[in-house]
């Protein structure tokens, strides 16, 4: 599997490193582009910095996550080729990828519990792009 960026605020550290933890036992590669303590940060620089690494490494993929997930995705949306995907559970993970091929998952901290994001993520990483139709549909985002 290729390489999996996290990033986080304070909001969503505890979730992403519990997360990190379970990819890692899972024996994929990763680089965590912080946050790294529990002081506030904002949202928006982390995304920046995990959604440029994503476009410059075009095999990796991203998880962002803050308190609901909402602020990153909105903030990652942003880029060119970036398809952030604010995820809550099974369905919405594995159809993010058929449907949407997203490239990057974002899970809210405050919102998600630990065995509902490590199922999301493993839902997510598992789920592929079903091409066809969506692709056609994914063409048309861009304006
Ligand atoms: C930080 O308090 C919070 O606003 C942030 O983590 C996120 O939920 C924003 O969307």
């Amino acid at each position: 599997m290729n390489k999996i960026y996290l990033a986080s605020d304070h909001g969503g550290l505890g979730l992403k490193m519990k997360i990190i933890e379970y990819l890692k036992e899972a024996d994929i590669k990763i680089e965590d582009l912080g946050t790294n303590s529990s002081d506030s940060v904002d949202y928006p620089d982390f995304a920046h910095k995990l959604c440029k690494k994503v476009l410059r490494n075009k095999s990796s993929q991203g998880i962002l996550f803050c308190g609901t997930g909402l602020g990153m995705s909105i903030a990652a949306n942003r880029y060119k080729g970036i398809r952030a995907a604010l995820c809550h559970d099974h369905f919405t993970a594995a159809m993010s990828k058929k449907h949407n091929d997203s490239n990057v998952l974002c899970i809210g901290g405050r919102t998600t519990g630990e065995e509902t994001a490590k199922d999301i993520v493993k839902t997510w990483l598992e789920s592929t792009f079903e091409e066809g139709r969506h692709t056609r549909r994914l063409g048309k985002i861009e304006i």
